[in-house]
Formats: structure tokens, sequence, C-alpha cells
């Protein structure tokens, strides 16, 4: 690298997809010598950490910032942490997704814009396909085995592509509207729905007392916070429905099924029809 500019990446990743794909980003700029600095916004160490990082990113430097597609936008934890950016005028960023093969909304364009009036250019982009995180209990999942090595393959080449973009003095950013991909008649209903409106859509999140052992394992396991277990979990309205608790409660005391999703899941993804599954922008 022949660039003294910072490599930051951030993500939020309830179920570890999103996760993944940071950490291959991390690999590849580790191989290449950037030594990058990595922060999980559902740590609260890593976001204090963040918070002193933050203040000094500058000119140059090199933001990439990863979300779980739900409800076909980014993450509240994510927005909230762009939005909270100060401007950097000359920063780069990429944005990048992992989605469950239903629909990759408009998250990557919804991110790139904010991120552009915070006054990054965009250097990039990548939508991912990953095993839908509400299918665990369903054979064959949408998304089954992703991301694999192919997609590891498509992100290993869209740093070193960014990288050289951004050594070659090339400031021009990607243009935005490229990642506003989805079909006009769709983005309306998909503009209209996020996590909130889906809420009451959602099944109640409650364990059975006769089953749970007030281990506190589902607090641990939120990445929002959202879990009091005094002695027994009490989950409040920061909850996004990633149910982690639910998925990893040892004594299953959550008892919720989510396997009748399975088939709903799949006819929407049929009807969306979106290809390839995963696409990096450069
Ligand atoms: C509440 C919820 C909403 C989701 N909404 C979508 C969606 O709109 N489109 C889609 O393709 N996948 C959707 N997914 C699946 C996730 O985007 C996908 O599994 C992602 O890789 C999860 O990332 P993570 O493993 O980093 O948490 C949703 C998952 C959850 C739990």
């Amino acid at each position: 690298m022949d660039k003294k500019q910072r490599s930051i990446i951030v993500y939020s990743s309830p179920a570890g997809r999103t996760r993944h794909v940071a950490v291959v980003i991390k690999t590849v700029l580790d191989d290449m010598g950037c030594l990058p600095e990595i922060f999980d916004l559902g740590e609260k160490e890593d976001c204090q950490r963040l918070e002193s990082a933050q203040k000094s990113f500058a000119i140059g430097d090199c933001l990439w910032i990863g979300s779980p597609v739900y409800t076909y936008h980014a993450l509240p934890a994510v927005t909230e942490f762009i939005a909270k950016l100060s401007l950097n005028r000359g920063g780069f960023a990429v944005p990048f997704v992992t989605w469950g093969a239903v629909s990759s909304g408009l998250a990557l364009y919804e991110m790139g814009r904010q991120l552009e009036d915070k006054g990054y250019h965009i250097a990039g982009a990548a939508k991912i396909a990953a095993q839908h995180s509400m299918l665990w209990q369903v054979k064959n999942p949408l998304g089954y085995g992703r991301p694999d090595s192919r997609d590891d393959g498509l992100i290993a080449d869209l740093v070193k592509k960014v990288y050289a973009k951004i050594n070659s003095n090339e400031v021009e950013g990607y243009p935005l509207e490229k990642l506003n991909y989805q079909p006009g008649p769709a983005q309306k209903a998909m503009q209209e729905m996020n996590l909130e409106k889906a809420r009451p859509m959602f099944p109640k999140i409650e364990a059975d007392k006769d089953l749970c052992s007030k281990c506190g394992a589902c607090e641990k396991v939120c990445p929002v916070h959202a879990i009091r277990c005094s002695p027994y979990p009490r989950i409040d309205d920061k909850c996004i429905f990633c149910f982690n608790c639910v998925r990893l409660c040892e004594e299953n005391a959550f008892k919720i099924d989510l396997s009748p999703l399975g088939d709903r899941l799949r006819n929407m993804a049929k009807e969306n029809n979106e290809y390839p599954l995963s696409k990096t922008f450069v």
C-alpha cells in the first residue's frame, strides 16, 4: 500500500452472516498490510471504542459499513451510526449488506445516500446472499450455505478494486443511482414497509416460565440489549426480532416456531426474482 489511509470496518450482525463478510474484508485488508480496525455495533465495548475512533475519521480514510437487510432496510443500529457520523468530505465509504434471498430491498441505496450526505465518496458496495436468519428451523432454508467461498471471492475482489481505486486518486464516487436497482413498482411498497410497521406481524416473544432456567443467556445474546432477566426475561420495544434469544435458548423456553414462514418467504422470493443473489458494485 502506498497510501496511509485508515480502514475502519463497522457492522451489525445479530446472526453472524454480516460478521462473516466483515471478517473476510478484514482478512483481505490484513493481507494487504492495511491494518483495519473492526467494530461490532452489537458490542458495548466496541461502541465505546468506536465513539473515540470516529472523531478522527479523515479525508482519504475508508469506512466499510455492513448491515443485514431487515424488511427491506438496514438495521436501525447501522442507520443511526451513519446519522451520527461527522461530516467527512473526501472520506471513502463502502456499504455492504447480507440478505436472506427474499429481497435485498433498499438497504444498500439508502445507506449509500446517507453516507454521501455525510460527505463520503461511495468507493464500492456489495450485496451478499446469506441464509435467512428467520428460517433456522426450516430444512433447506432460503440462502442455505451462503455466504460461500464464491461470495468470499467476490468480496476479496471488491476490496482489492476499491483500494486500487482509492490509491489511483480517483475521487469520483460510484454513481449512487446504480444502487437503486429495485424495479420501480416494488420500490413504493418497500419504502412503506419497515421494522416498526412489521412489529405487529411478528409473534410475541415470551419465555415459558416452566421451561426457563433463568440462566440469563438470552440477555447476553441480544444485540440491542432489549432483554432484562429479573429473574425471567422481559423484552422491551428495542427488540428487532432477530430471534437470537429464541434460537440460542438451550431450554427452548420461547417455544416459537417460525417454520410456517418458510413457504411464504419462498413465494415472496419467487415473486421478487432478484438475481444475481450476490453482487459487488465498483
Ligand atoms: C426480522 C428479519 C427481517 C428480515 N428481512 C429480510 C428481507 O427483507 N429480505 C431478505 O432477503 N432477508 C431478510 N432477512 C434475512 C436477513 O437479511 C439475512 O439472514 C441476513 O444475512 C442476516 O444477517 P446476520 O446473520 O448478520 O444477522 C430478515 C431477517 C430477520 C430476522
